[in-house]
């Protein structure tokens, strides 16, 4: 990874540590009971059994002292707080959307939108929807329409933007399904498509499809300063631009977006809505009241918008998103280079394992994936999260496992909570990891509730 500092080759964690907690270190025996115990599913596992927690990188971040600084000034009143002025005018300055929403996290802002917006038979169109996102349309009756491009779904393909729609599919769509389809989306960066960016040319070319039909554009724009990042370094044109006026331009071309703040918010909790449609918020406002709070507050405390307010600032800062980009590149390059495939080129916030090729020996019913995921946490300590069948596959009528294009184990990064020797620790301990794939045993289903499965299911070793 090169860096913008020309004297320097090496990219730094470009903050110093000012809280610290202590790492829980577990042997391989104890892990084999906590993981029997947790019925192999690591969403159960105690994050007190856990060494390096990779399971997600939302709500994971490690704030700044400038954050907590703000939490104690926050202004605690029901209505019409200080801090949610702030917060309003650090989401208008960077969006530009007009009216700003705040939301306990992501889903919100997506049950919100979507239970105001989409009826039964709908169809939404994406890129990839994130599994809350599918999960909140399906349960509406309308269905999710994942349209990303072929080289997305290919984890050897290294298409610079591998997160990008397929233009084409999607002028289809929008003609095939014609007055059935209430808003179009977008993911950015494309989290199940392996944290993959999209970019600026696709971002005008979708906008431009979606306006032509008149369909209100939405970007779930959980990671939109990553993706800002990409666009900078990797896009023809782009490089002399700052993130946020990539950003800008981004959020320029749609109606609205859905934020979840857990992740390049830089926070703990927190999420919103923000659009330029006026004709939505009374419907939206008026469901935020009965389900979420007070339009000044949303279902947060004013120190979490004042953490928000900040963060959003933070993640847009060059020296960071060099950093945070170099952290998968670096996991990545390292993996590789040690016999673990993983999906390239890596993504922003992500590092996807591929499990299908690492252990050609698993069909996808024996959930090579979460065989992997498991296989990490016992050597290492490492919890991954399975993105495969265990979490896109379906059990057919014939209750047999129709699986999920790919069969991955992501590793998301925290934001601003790990170090290089971390890393390199873990490095360490793969090379233990490939010498004994072949003996690594597959997984089946023993429970599985009827939504969102990987959440609580149950499993057992073959
Ligand atoms: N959209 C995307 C692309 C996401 O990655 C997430 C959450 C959400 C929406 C929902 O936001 O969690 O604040 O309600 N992704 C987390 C993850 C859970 O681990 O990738 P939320």
């Amino acid at each position: 990874m090169t860096t913008t500092d020309p004297e320097h080759r090496t990219v730094i964690e470009p903050f110093k540590v000012k809280v610290m907690e202590p790492l829980p270190f577990r042997s391989r025996p104890e892990r084999e009971r906590v993981l029997e115990t947790a019925g192999w599913n690591l969403f159960l596992v105690p994050a007190r059994e856990v060494t390096f927690d990779f399971l997600t990188d939302s709500g994971t971040t490690a704030m700044s002292a400038a954050q907590w600084a703000a939490m104690m000034v926050a202004d605690e009143s029901y209505a019409g707080s200080r801090s949610f002025e702030r917060f309003e005018a650090v989401v208008h300055e960077l969006t530009g959307f007009p009216h700003v929403i705040p939301t306990h996290q992501g889903r919100a802002a997506e049950r919100l939108v979507f239970s105001t917006l989409v009826k039964a038979g709908d169809v939404v169109p994406s890129n990839n929807h994130f599994d809350t996102t599918r999960a909140n349309l399906e349960h509406l009756g309308a269905t999710a329409l994942d349209l990303v491009i072929p080289e997305g779904r290919d984890p050897r393909s290294l298409h610079p933007f591998k997160g990008n729609i397929d233009l084409a599919r999607l002028e289809a769509c929008c003609r095939e399904h014609a007055g059935r389809i209430p808003l179009g989306m977008i993911t950015i960066t494309n989290n199940t498509g392996g944290g993959q960016p999209v970019s600026l040319a696709n971002l005008r070319g979708a906008a431009a499809i979606y306006r032509s039909h008149g369909i209100p554009f939405v970007i779930d724009a959980c990671r939109f300063a990553e993706n800002a990042w990409f666009i900078k370094v990797r896009e023809p044109g782009q490089l002399e631009r700052t993130p946020r006026q990539i950003a800008r331009e981004v959020f320029d071309l749609a109606d609205a977006a859905l934020m979840s703040g857990k992740k390049d918010g830089m926070s703990n909790i927190g999420g919103f809505i923000a659009t330029r449609r006026s004709e939505w918020m009374p419907a939206l406002r008026s469901l935020l009241i009965l389900t979420e709070g007070f339009p000044t507050y949303g279902g947060l405390a004013a120190r979490d918008l004042e953490a928000l307010a900040v963060g959003l600032e933070e993640g847009l800062d060059e020296r960071y998103l060099e950093y945070r980009v170099a952290v998968s590149r670096y996991m990545a390059d390292g993996l590789v280079r040690r016999g673990m495939p993983v999906m390239q080129p890596p993504g922003g916030h992500a590092v996807y394992l591929d499990a299908r090729e690492f252990l050609p020996h698993l069909s996808p019913a024996q959930l090579p994936a979460q065989a992997l995921a498991c296989e990490l946490y016992l050597a290492l300590g490492v919890r991954g999260c399975e993105i495969g069948s265990v979490m896109f596959g379906k059990t057919g009528p014939d209750g047999q496992l129709v699986p999920a294009a790919l069969e991955l184990v992501r590793l998301a990064f925290p934001r601003r909570v790990y170090t290089q020797a971390h890393c390199d620790y873990i490095l360490e301990g793969i090379e233990g990891v490939v010498a004994r794939k072949d003996a690594l045993r597959g997984m089946r289903i023993v429970e599985e509730p009827p939504f969102l499965r990987h959440f609580t299911a149950r499993f057992a070793p073959l």
